[in-house]
């Protein structure tokens, strides 16, 4: 419906008092000044759609004198973030600065203080989530978090809200843009790894320590918080099993496409016998699953619900104005005063599930290895797969002179015995590199 129906739809006559909502800003980095410039650019529509104006009372930042791509009144500006938390005349807490410190003790401050707090912050959140929203519960406060996980992409209010009435079975994700970016320049253009990764840097989707990206953490903290939202549980990113993809280049990723695999990091949360499977590690996808199709930083995610199957979201999952403009939606609830960000997710509601271990997890995986080139090799190599019961499905073998790689795939086994051959086989003299073991997913995790 264009603007001008929905206009005339509406009611003649005077319109309310907008009402002014003031916020305080904790942080103004790549998304708090993004933050700052919609709401200037945007403030007539916002008003126009709300009826309420919102307006920024103080920010935070760590140097006053830092000079700044959007500007802020030197009057609002503050170096101290108590000052904005501890302001009477602050009705929404915006915190965008990042990190555990001191942001966990700024929002703890600011529930028990009784003010809405919105928040971007995917650390804090995969630490203290479930502490955190027992707080708001208790304080009867909202905490809203939207733009902590995908970016732009709405994924934390359709889990909570849309899908509550839901069970969900299994939420499978590519969460960090900066790591699907280096997959995707490897395996379309051929790049090495530090090409592709100094390319993520320079546009800005990598964290200011790319290990962050790269082992896995960023995308752990995310699956953490959206599998508290979606199961119920309360799940923090140390629970999540975490591998990084620094070990995969563009000859791993050469070899799976031959097999009709695309790599990619998954962070994949399912509901398995007993527990939550919840997990971040290169995966092999094939190349005509949906989340295979996801190029360079984007985000998506498969979410798969007993009763809807699978719905698939993407977007933009990196980037200030993309992750400003959900933040400002989230302001905008909370401004509202009759959500909680939430609800119905919360302490009351969570249920015990423990996360099972990784051993136990039975799924095909792909090992990469390069032997020495010579006969009775490859029969020494298959005895180990042999003895740990774990049954070969596939093997390509590629001459290198003395060497030869060889890409094997399993058919489903229990990773505990998958490591276990990657264990031995590491200690044989006729093994010369044991490459990355990446875990094969033909479909959606399926109850049970
Ligand atoms: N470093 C993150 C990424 C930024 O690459 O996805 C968005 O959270």
């Amino acid at each position: 419906m264009s603007e001008r129906l929905v206009r005339s739809s509406r009611r003649a006559g005077p319109r309310p008092d907008p009402g002014v909502v003031h916020i305080g800003l904790l942080g103004c980095g790549t998304v708090g000044g993004e933050v700052l410039r919609l709401l200037r650019e945007h403030a007539d529509l916002i008003t126009h759609r709300t009826g309420r104006r919102l307006e920024v009372a103080k920010v935070a930042v760590a140097r006053r004198d830092k000079p700044r791509r959007v500007p802020v009144p030197p009057d609002r500006l503050v170096d101290d973030g108590w000052a904005v938390v501890q302001d009477e005349g602050v009705d929404v807490v915006v915190e965008v600065m990042g990190g555990v410190e001191p942001a966990y003790t700024y929002i703890r401050r600011a529930l028990a203080l009784g003010r809405p707090v919105v928040t971007a912050n995917k650390r804090l959140l995969g630490t203290h989530g479930p502490e955190l929203l027992r707080l708001a519960d208790t304080s009867g406060v909202g905490l809203y978090f939207e733009a902590a996980v995908g970016g732009a992409i709405p994924l934390i209010k359709p889990l909570r809200e849309s899908l509550a009435a839901d069970r969900i079975h299994a939420i499978t994700g590519i969460l960090n843009g900066t790591t699907n970016y280096i997959l995707t320049r490897m395996s379309e253009e051929g790049w090495t790894f530090e090409h592709a990764l100094a390319a993520a840097q320079e546009h800005g989707f990598a964290e200011a320590d790319p290990d962050e990206d790269l082992d896995g953490h960023d995308a752990a903290a995310k699956l953490a918080i959206l599998a508290t939202v979606a199961f119920h549980a309360p799940v923090t990113a140390e629970q999540v099993y975490r591998d990084g993809i620094a070990a995969i280049g563009p000859r791993e990723i050469a070899y799976a496409r031959q097999l009709g695999y695309a790599v990619k990091l998954l962070a994949i949360a399912a509901e398995r016998d007993g527990g939550l499977d919840c997990r971040v590690h290169p995966t092999l996808l094939p190349l005509t699953h949906p989340l295979a199709t996801i190029r360079d930083e984007r985000n998506a995610v498969l979410v798969t619900g007993a009763a809807t199957g699978p719905i698939l979201f993407s977007g933009p999952g990196a980037g200030g104005t993309p992750t400003a403009v959900v933040v400002l939606g989230d302001i905008i609830e909370a401004a509202d005063g009759r959500g909680s960000g939430a609800w119905p997710v919360r302490d009351s509601t969570f249920l015990a599930r423990p996360v099972l271990p990784i051993g136990d997890l039975v799924v095909p995986s792909c090992l990469f290895l390069e032997v020495v080139d010579r006969p009775g090799v490859f029969a020494k190599v298959a005895a180990v797969f042999g003895e740990e019961m774990v049954s070969l499905a596939s093997i390509v073998q590629k001459s290198r002179g003395e060497t030869a790689d060889v890409v094997l795939m399993t058919h489903e086994a229990p990773d505990g015995a998958v490591q276990r051959v990657v264990s031995r086989l590491r200690a044989m003299d006729v093994v010369a590199a044991v490459g990355p073991v990446l875990r094969v997913q033909e479909q959606e995790p399926r109850p049970g």
